[in-house]
């Protein structure tokens, strides 16, 4: 693996796959394969050649240069909370048998009505499937990628940066000159949603460990909480809007943070319980919502091509701009998981191909 602040060696696709096991036939690819759910990544992932997906006609194939892990990739090889296994993805076993949703990388061949791209065109966006050398995606899921980055930059974007975006302009609805909270600002998601509200014009005030204070200063953090020795909630300060990206605290300490006509965005959050992990906190978010003056919400992100088109701008303006704690090749992908599951990570946790 590679951190950003070394010399970074990006590996060879050759250096990325096993040498032992290149492809016989040249439509097959080196692929993570899941049959199963458990704890371990070494244990549940294990890397094959398979066969290359094929498109629809709305769909493209990508040639993957660089995918990136979410959390959403760690609850998929776990398969908890259960309550998710119950949602569709998978009661005994994952339905998608390939993990990997974030990516960037070049249209390889295109669907008869994916217009929007050509072969050769760089993109980046979410599909299923992205630890592999070639990955289907539908041409909504994806847009052009921003110019001014890497692969590896641009696949660290897709579900953190979407999820930011529609937590901090449309769920928050941060206005400028508004205070904002950013619990787990330190994170995937929270690394885009500090520059994001800074961008909107917002006083932002991040929470995270004392670790990892310095990168979300960094970040452009007016202020920043450090959750293991100070909490949010006391003293006079009092928020617009809060996001809770990475807490656990209890909505009677995030309503009392909040100003009498405020904004609480629960975005997420993870808990030991096997069955709900922090979904019943955001059931009670909800019901008590109608009750209150204070607007208490929680959504999941929808990805789309037109907000990665927002975050393009954003990326090219220079405004926001990826985190990137470690980058890792794509047989090590069990690793990098882990990093994240064990909440190493300072931002994104990046896969390469190259
Ligand atoms: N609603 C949606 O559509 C959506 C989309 C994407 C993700 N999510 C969810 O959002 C959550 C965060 O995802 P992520 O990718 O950003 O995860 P991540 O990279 O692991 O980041 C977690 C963040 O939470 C912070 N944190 C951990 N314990 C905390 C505590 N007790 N108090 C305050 N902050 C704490 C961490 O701070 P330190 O590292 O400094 O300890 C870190 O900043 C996950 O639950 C994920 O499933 C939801």
């Amino acid at each position: 693996m590679t951190s950003k602040n070394e010399a970074t060696k990006i590996p060879t696709l050759d250096d990325s796959v096993e040498p032992t096991s290149r492809p016989v036939h040249a439509q097959t690819m080196k692929a993570f394969v899941q049959d199963e759910y458990g704890t371990a990544p070494d244990e549940v992932l294990r890397l094959a050649e398979i066969d290359r997906p094929t498109i629809g006609d709305d769909e493209v194939l990508v040639h993957v240069r660089a995918a990136s892990v979410d959390r959403g990739t760690c609850h998929l090889m776990t398969g908890l909370p259960k309550l998710m296994r119950i949602m569709g993805f998978g009661f005994r076993r994952p339905k998608a048998a390939n993990p990997g949703r974030c990516l960037a990388g070049t249209i390889e061949a295109v669907g008869k009505n994916a217009t929007e791209f050509k072969p050769g065109d760089e993109v980046y966006g979410t599909c299923d499937g992205s630890f592999a050398e070639y990955a289907r995606a539908h041409v909504g899921l994806l847009a052009l990628k921003p110019t001014n980055l890497s692969f590896e930059e641009a696949a660290a974007i897709p579900i953190s940066g979407v999820a930011a975006l529609q937590g901090v302009r449309d769920h928050a609805q941060v206005q400028p000159g508004v205070r904002v909270l950013i619990i787990g600002a330190s994170g995937g998601v929270g690394t885009f949603a500090v520059q994001i509200a800074k961008a909107f014009g917002a006083e932002v005030t991040g929470v995270c460990s004392t670790a990892k204070m310095d990168l979300v200063r960094d970040l452009g953090a007016d202020h920043v909480v450090d959750y293991t020795r100070d909490d949010f909630a006391d003293g006079e300060q009092r928020y617009d809007a809060i996001l809770d990206i990475g807490g656990n605290s209890c909505l009677s300490d995030l309503r009392r943070a909040l100003t009498p006509g405020g904004r609480l965005v629960i975005v997420g959050g993870e808990t030991d319980g096997r069955w709900l992990g922090g979904f019943d906190r955001q059931v009670r978010a909800m019901m008590l919502s109608p009750l209150v003056s204070q607007k208490l919400g929680i959504f999941g992100a929808k990805e789309n091509s037109a907000d990665l088109v927002v975050l393009r701008d954003l990326l090219e303006t220079g405004k926001v701009a990826p985190a990137i704690d470690v980058t890792y090749p794509l047989r090590e992908a069990a690793a990098a998981i882990r990093y994240v599951q064990e909440g190493n990570a300072r931002g994104k946790i990046v896969i390469t191909l190259r």
